[in-house]
């Protein structure tokens, strides 16, 4: 009987214990044999959803790396954690999986590039919106050519989580430990949707901002700053000629998550909406289909029912040498850094910033 891969996961908050545990009870051949927390009641959640004992449940990164229980790391906590902890995997030897964004900046994604690429080993980048039925539909839809060349990609990632009442300041709201915010947490994936795309921006102007300035600490009720914008809009030109507009929100007042990919081509438009469901609204091809207008077409069988469960499935492929047209890496994971670090350039500065000019400062 073939073995399972032994998988340890570090950090088991929100997405660990819902998308990840999901995904990796789907993987076939991985087991979660080992879980790393600072937070007593993350371990204890842990313990009773994998069944594992005391021994392998550690409240130091290091420790777990260290003990050798694991093969492969699975990387889930906050942002200004990932690449410390992703390069002390890699110098143990381990394959690693981080959850996105990788970094606070494209100069430590970097840093973990190259060690990647110098001890040999797979980083694989949680890119969930690659693992969707329907985003891999439109996807094949678009790599097709039934939309000719591509003129527009308008995307839209808003909601209302940053008005919920009370809400404090977790660690997403403060720039030391998350980088940016609504930027780096709901656009890396709308950022990496393009790149997988083959859309991949040059060049941009943006702004963002902050509507929320203060939430009351976490550990007292005592008011803070809030560091991290919670509206970010980006206008970027992609590398074959087309245009993408990019509008990010979670203040936007109604909106549990409202997730819109339109694309207009020079022979038709295709849309995803999530609150429509599963499927394409679609227009194109003979003058005969377009006078019919926009139909709806069901995401076919062949693509799956579920979203993210095959994302541990692609990470731990990949940390066996098969990779797919799914496989997010490390240089996926730059590259969206890359574009994260020019919004916020191109903010500060009120210009408009190319990409090139962001990747001829890494060292
Ligand atoms: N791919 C996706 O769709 C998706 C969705 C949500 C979150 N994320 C990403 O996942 C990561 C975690 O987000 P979350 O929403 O689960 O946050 P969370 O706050 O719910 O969970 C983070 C966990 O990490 C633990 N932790 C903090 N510091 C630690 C340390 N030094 N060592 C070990 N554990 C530590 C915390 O106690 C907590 O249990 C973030 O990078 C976020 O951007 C990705």
């Amino acid at each position: 009987m073939k073995m399972k891969k032994r998988v340890g996961i570090i950090g088991y908050g929100m997405v660990a214990s819902s998308n990840h545990k999901k995904s990796y009870a789907r993987a076939k051949d991985a087991e979660v044999v080992a879980v790393c927390d600072v937070n007593k009641k993350a371990l204890e959640r842990a313990k009773n959803d994998f069944g594992l004992p005391d021994e392998a449940l550690f409240d130091d990164y290091k420790k777990l790396i260290d003990s050798g229980i694991c093969e492969m790391v699975d990387i889930c906590t906050p942002n200004c954690y990932h690449c410390e902890q992703a390069k002390y995997a890699l110098n143990a030897g381990l394959p690693v999986s981080i959850e996105k964004p990788v970094g606070m900046n494209s100069q430590e994604v970097e840093e973990v590039r190259k060690l990647a690429e110098e001890k040999g080993l797979p980083v694989f980048i949680c890119f969930t919106w690659r693992h969707m039925p329907t985003t891999r539909y439109l996807k094949d839809v678009i790599d097709s050519g039934v939309v000719g060349k591509v003129y527009h990609c308008y995307i839209k990632c808003i909601k209302e989580s940053g008005l919920w009442e009370g809400r404090r300041l977790e660690w997403r709201f403060d720039k030391e430990l998350c980088g940016t915010g609504v930027l780096c947490d709901l656009g890396s994936h709308m950022i990496d949707f393009l790149n997988w795309m083959n859309e991949d921006i040059v060049g941009l102007s943006a702004n963002l901002g902050i509507f929320i300035k203060e939430r009351q600490k976490l550990d007292s009720d005592e008011w803070a700053p809030v560091t991290t914008d919670d509206y970010a809009n980006v206008l970027a030109d992609l590398k074959s000629g087309a245009t993408a507009n990019i509008e990010l929100s979670r203040c936007a007042k109604t909106e549990s998550q409202l997730v819109e990919f339109i694309v207009y081509g020079e022979k038709g438009y295709i849309r995803y909406c999530n609150y429509v469901g599963e499927g394409l609204e679609i227009c194109y091809g003979s003058k005969e289909e377009i006078k019919k207008g926009k139909q709806r077409v069901a995401t076919p069988e062949k693509y799956g029912k579920h979203g993210a469960i095959y994302q541990s499935q692609s990470f731990l492929d990949y940390a066996n040498g098969k990779s797919d047209s799914f496989t997010s890496t490390i240089d996926d994971g730059l590259r969206a850094q890359m574009i994260i670090d020019a919004v916020v350039r191109s903010n500060e500065e009120k210009r408009y910033v190319k990409i090139e000019e962001i990747e001829k400062e890494l060292k």
